[in-house]
């Protein structure tokens, strides 16, 4: 496809991060706490991002889905420079291309799991889809057909992050970006929610998930390690 950056092999990179730097500023005071990050990511990868607390993961998965800016660096994100284009294509990006699963599943308490999974779309939604059926086909492939009416807090740990993942897709984005999704979860509610992102990868879906559960690595297809801001393996 055009627009985007190939390698050798000519497989897609759907995220190209070259010498991403990210400071935090206390007063005057310089934090940097990424140092310089080189990664690519292609289409269709499933890559897990492990390191100990505090060592920047959150901050990379924020510089990945723009929701923050870098400090100095490249972000490409399907070969588009994410410092260079408009704020509303950058909305655009964010909207359709990338879906977003927090640790803390992000639901709004006083919407039902089904108008939850619709909220993306109530800002963007690509036409001609049906939306509010692909709502509520979204919520059957998560396992929550019967649950589409429930209040955030009439649904368990699982059953909440079940409903984030199926309003990441809402939208249909090629990418997934997933903070610590099975981290407020029990172990067996976790490898749950991990078959159903094994099961959207098979799908094609780009995958970038931070865990700290080791047991998470035997789902994806690469793991990379950070630690104070550093890539240790690439
Ligand atoms: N908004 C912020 N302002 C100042 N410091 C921050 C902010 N967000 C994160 N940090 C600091 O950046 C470091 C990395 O944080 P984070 O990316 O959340 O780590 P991780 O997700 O790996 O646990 C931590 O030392 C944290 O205190
Ligand atoms: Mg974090």
């Amino acid at each position: 496809m055009a627009g985007y950056n190939t390698d050798a092999s000519g497989d897609m990179n759907v995220i190209d991060i070259s010498n991403l730097k990210k400071s935090y500023f206390l007063g005057d005071m310089e934090v940097p706490i990424l140092h310089g990050i080189d990664l690519c990511i292609k289409k269709g990868e499933f890559v897990a991002i492990m390191g100990p607390s505090g060592s920047g993961k959150s901050t990379l998965m924020n510089m990945i889905g723009c929701l923050d800016r870098p400090t100095g660096g490249k972000v490409l994100l399907m070969g588009k420079d994410t410092n260079c284009i408009s704020d509303n294509e950058l909305a655009e990006l964010r909207g359709f291309e990338i879906g977003f699963v927090f640790q803390n599943f992000n639901l709004i308490p006083r919407l039902s799991a089904y108008e939850n999974v619709m909220l993306p779309t109530y800002s963007n939604s690509k036409k001609g889809v049906d939306t509010a059926q692909r709502g509520r086909d979204l919520l059957k492939l998560v396992g929550l057909d019967d649950r589409m009416g429930h209040k955030p807090t009439e649904l368990s740990g699982g059953q909440r992050q079940r409903v984030a993942i199926a309003r990441s897709l809402v939208n249909d984005p090629s990418l997934i970006l997933a903070d610590e999704p099975t981290g407020n979860l029990d172990s067996k509610t976790g490898e749950e929610v991990m078959e159903i992102f094994s099961d959207l990868h098979k799908k094609g879906r780009t995958i970038v998930m931070i865990t700290h559960d080791p047991e998470m690595a035997q789902y994806v297809d690469r793991v990379v390690y950070i630690k104070d801001g550093y890539i240790e393996n690439n």
